[in-house]
């Protein structure tokens, strides 16, 4: 009986342990931002107020009476608890549960509804969520990027998530389709937050320390959810405002050599403009495809999937949906242009002085 009971004992615990990991980019139970440790002070606290104790009461009890009366033939009798004990089997419960629902509503409450408040002195950051990307605008500074959410460590960040698919026809009166519903989530930071078609959602972010927090879109969102990725990059407050003026610069036009040639293809017959924002190329405004204007400044591309490598880009213009399954037929995704091996050559290495 004994050893049997460890050896289920030491299954379970090796399952459990499994779990456990040194570098796991996406552990939501290793918050690292004063937002992430709020929500993590509730879900402990029920955790170990109540979820644990509840169930090694009722499972104990269980596994208990199991064991008691596994000789017994026929039907266990009825259990019959007093009155009095019934009532307070109702009435702890429900206290327990008023306490974690109604605490945050107090005035000074630290957790839930304090993070659904507009915090002061926020950095303003528009979301949009795409088939399948990640577009952040940075409406102060008219700064946008794509799948990585650049942030001062230390300020609250306030995101407004709206879902947009500028490459669908846009109903009337409208400025674009509305996409559909996503969620935005980066583990370490804070808790999820659903991207509506035609709502502005709102959520707070925040990190104590520079570094990149991995994240990704966690609501099903059809072909390439899973290739909805994104980071949150943490930097120094002055690091961040370097970046954020680094990125307000507009491209030079190459004069020679391939990247000249690659130009000529990204401005004309290659048809990029049609879907990407280039700060410093006439016409180049569209919303539908990230904007590239410093596409070499972030680590990975094709929603932080891919290495941001020259041998990468060229196999994603070359083909895109092979690397990514996409539907550019449908108007999501980007489509394959047909341009020959030497055009890609040169288109690369445009590509590449996007710094
Ligand atoms: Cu976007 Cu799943």
């Amino acid at each position: 009986m004994l050893r049997r009971l460890s050896r289920w004992l030491g299954l379970t615990l090796f399952v459990l342990l499994a779990g456990c990991a040194d570098h796991a980019p996406q552990d939501y139970l290793r918050p690292e931002g004063p937002i992430a440790r709020e929500a993590d002070h509730l879900f402990k606290a029920l955790l170990y107020g109540a979820v644990i104790p509840l169930a090694v009461l009722v499972e104990g009890w269980l596994v208990v009476s199991v064991i008691r009366h596994r000789h017994r033939k026929g039907y266990a009798p009825r259990l019959r608890t007093p009155r009095p004990a019934k009532l307070w089997l109702i009435i702890v419960p429900t206290m327990a549960l008023m306490v974690v629902d109604l605490f945050p509503l107090a005035k000074e409450a630290p957790i839930n509804f304090a993070l659904a408040r507009e915090p002061e002195d926020a950095l303003q950051v528009d979301v949009y969520g795409h088939l399948w990307w990640w577009e952040f605008v940075y409406p102060e500074a008219d700064v946008s990027t794509a799948n990585e959410l650049h942030i001062p460590t230390g300020r609250p960040v306030r995101l407004t998530l709206r879902s947009i698919e500028p490459g669908l026809p846009a109903p009337e009166g409208a400025e674009f389709a509305q996409g559909v519903m996503h969620s935005f989530w980066v583990p370490k930071l804070a808790g999820k937050t659903d991207v509506v078609p035609g709502r502005a959602n709102k959520m707070t972010i925040e990190a104590d320390k520079p570094g990149t927090y991995l994240g990704q879109c966690a609501e099903y969102c059809n072909l390439s959810h899973a290739n909805m990725r994104l980071a949150a990059v943490a930097h120094e407050p002055a690091d961040f405002e370097a970046w954020l003026n680094a990125q307000r610069q507009p491209v030079a036009k190459p004069d020679t050599g391939p990247a000249a040639e690659g130009y000529k293809i990204f401005t004309g017959k290659g048809g990029c403009l049609a879907c990407h924002t280039v700060v410093g190329i006439e016409g180049a405004e569209a919303r539908v495809g990230p904007n590239l204007t410093h596409l070499k400044s972030r680590a990975r591309f094709g929603g932080y999937v891919f290495d941001n490598t020259a041998e990468n880009l060229r196999s994603w213009v070359d083909d895109p949906s092979a690397m990514k399954p996409m539907r550019p037929e449908d108007g999501t995704g980007m489509p394959d242009q047909g341009l020959s091996e030497e055009e890609l050559d040169q288109i690369v290495a445009f590509l590449e002085t996007l710094k």
